[in-house]
Parts: C-alpha cells; structure tokens; sequence
C-alpha cells in the first residue's frame, strides 16, 4: 500500500498571520511510516553520490539529519544569524516584508564536496537560494536540493536556476 504523505501535511488558516494557510507537517513527524518514506525519498538515487547534507534551520534539520545518516554523510546546519558559535559566513535575502540573515561555519564545507541541500518548505526560494550560495561561497558544490512541501504558485524553483529539485507534496 502506497502512502499518502499529504495525509500528514495539517492545514492551518491564518498561521502566522491572517491570510496565510499554514502547512503543518508535524502529524506527519509523529507518523513513523510517513516519516521514513519522506527519508526513503529523498535519498532514492543519491548513494554515493553526496559528501554532505546540510539541512536549514528550524524545520529542516529534522528532515536532512536523517538523510545525512541514510547517506552515510555528515550533517552540517544552516543557522539564522547569530545562533553558530564558531566563525561563520552570512547570506541576506529579502522576505516579502524586510530582510532575513542565514550562517554556516566557516569550516562546514571543504572545496569541491558535494552538497545536498534539504529544507521542509520550498516557497519563494529565497532561503534555498541564500543556502545554496553560502554552501557554494566555500567551494562547495549543491548537486541537489529536497524538500517536503512545494509552493508552486511561488515560483521557488525559479530562485533556484539549473538546481536539480525535488519535492514530494506541492500545493
Ligand atoms: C520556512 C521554511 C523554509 C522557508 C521557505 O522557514 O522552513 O526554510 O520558510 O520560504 P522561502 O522559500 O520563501 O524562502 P521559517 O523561516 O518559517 O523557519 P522555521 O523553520 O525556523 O520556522
């Protein structure tokens, strides 16, 4: 029996604010099943293929520390400013109201590694992009990106270029 992973994707109206249609995926974090096949997923076709997982802070580190374990790989995170203690490289990108900062280490990622970029939400592309460009800063080289959710009407793909993606629900 195939399952249905949007069974465990919770919708919740006017999350953050008014307007908004939240996509919870915590029903689905509590649902073993579900969450192995997520993981299942996107490491179908990446044995051997990556050096590193790095996973964007909050909610995509639940989902790429297990694919960094699947894959036999380090975990590196993707923090908002200011959480990292270590020295650190930074990325700004506009949201749709004022501007976000996202960090890694400055040692996370060594020249020529293979990185594969995993975040739950993919919805204007802009974290994605800022990641993929802080991985890249240090000589790294993003082969891929996975994400849970797909917010098509945002055109994050777009923010993305020539980046392989994939994504296993899309809105
Ligand atoms: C959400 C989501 C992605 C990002 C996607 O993160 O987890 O990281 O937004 O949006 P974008 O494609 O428009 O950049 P959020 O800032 O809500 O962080 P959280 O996981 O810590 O709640």
């Amino acid at each position: 029996m195939s399952i249905s992973l949007a069974e465990g994707i919770r919708d919740i109206p006017d999350h953050p604010s008014a307007g908004i249609m939240f996509r919870d995926i915590t029903p689905l974090l509590a649902d073993p099943e579900m969450f192995e096949e997520v993981i299942t997923q996107f490491v179908a076709g990446l044995e051997g293929e990556v050096d590193l997982v790095t996973g964007i802070e909050a909610r995509g580190f639940i989902l790429a520390a297990p694919v960094a374990l699947a894959l036999g790989v380090g975990f590196v995170p993707i923090r908002k400013a200011g959480k990292l203690p270590y020295e650190t490289e930074s990325k700004s990108y506009q949201l749709e109201y004022g501007e976000a900062t996202i960090e890694v280490h400055k040692d996370a990622v060594k020249a020529g590694q293979r990185v594969l970029l995993v975040d739950d939400v993919l919805a204007t592309g802009g974290t994605a992009r800022a990641g993929r460009e802080l991985v890249e800063g240090l000589g790294g080289k993003v082969i891929g990106a996975r994400f849970l959710i797909e917010l098509e009407a945002l055109e994050g793909r777009k923010a993305l270029g020539d980046l392989p993606v994939t994504s296993l629900v899309t809105y």
